[in-house]
């Protein structure tokens, strides 16, 4: 959703200062109905808005898939001036991210202007695989690996039952590196599962999601989703 007087805007009718305007004048609708307090949000792509009776063209919907580099924010602006995943996307539409990596995480991360689309892949009950590598202190031993995969107890719930593998591990510094597919999206799920078992990680990538992985992209490089891919996404949302 977006302020009408910014869809004015961002569809060339005038700027947004007149568009305020034109909103107090009584001479803009949403879904026919004339709209004059200027915090109205729409959607650009549900929504009808009119100006003086004259439709603005709905934005056509993009999707991406980036390979988010870690040290970004999976926001679309940051205060503080730190890098964002739009920054890595050369688009003129209002693309955002379906979710969120942390921070330090790399991986796969959705782009879209299509809020729909992003809710129903965000929503709960939308339960695709979602494969992450970590790097991590130590090396989970056999136990700490079966208490992974049967689930840990996270703000008084249980994770839901997960693939866990050991891929490699090294015993002179340390560290390991541990493959996780899980089905959830709970905030930070993956770093607060390794730190139950005592095991910070020190390194976060998400290899898969669903049927996405990061074939022939480096890390800050994007592709276009293919339609197909849009479509396999939006299936999985419904069964
Ligand atoms: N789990 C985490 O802990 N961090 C992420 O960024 C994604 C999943």
């Amino acid at each position: 959703m977006e302020r009408v007087q910014k869809l004015i805007a961002a569809a060339g009718v005038t700027s947004r200062r007149k568009a305020e305007e034109l909103m107090k004048a009584g001479r803009v609708k949403v879904n026919g109905t004339t709209v004059t307090e200027l915090g109205t949000k729409a959607d650009p792509q549900k929504d009808e808005v009119m100006v003086d009776g004259v439709l603005l063209q709905k934005e056509i919907p993009v999707y991406y898939l980036l390979y988010k580099p870690s040290g970004v924010i999976s926001s679309v602006k940051d205060e503080a001036g730190r890098r964002v995943v739009t920054d890595f996307i050369t688009t003129d539409k209002r693309i955002f991210p379906v979710g969120r990596l942390d921070f330090d995480t790399s991986g796969v991360l959705i782009m879209t202007n299509d809020g729909e689309f992003a809710n129903q892949l965000m929503h709960p009950s939308y339960e695709v695989d979602k494969k992450y590598i970590a790097k991590v202190e130590g090396i989970p031993s056999k136990d700490a690996v079966r208490q992974l995969q049967r689930g840990i107890e996270l703000d008084g719930t249980k994770t839901k039952p997960a693939f866990v593998k050991v891929r490699k591990s090294d015993p002179k510094k340390g560290t390991a590196v541990v493959e996780m597919v899980i089905h959830e999206g709970r905030n930070r799920q993956v770093r607060r599962m390794f730190e139950a078992v005592g095991h910070p990680v020190i390194k976060l990538k998400r290899e898969r999601y669903g049927i996405l992985d990061l074939h022939g992209l480096n890390a800050g490089e994007y592709r276009e989703l293919k339609p197909h891919e849009v479509k396999k996404l939006r299936e999985a949302a419904v069964t």
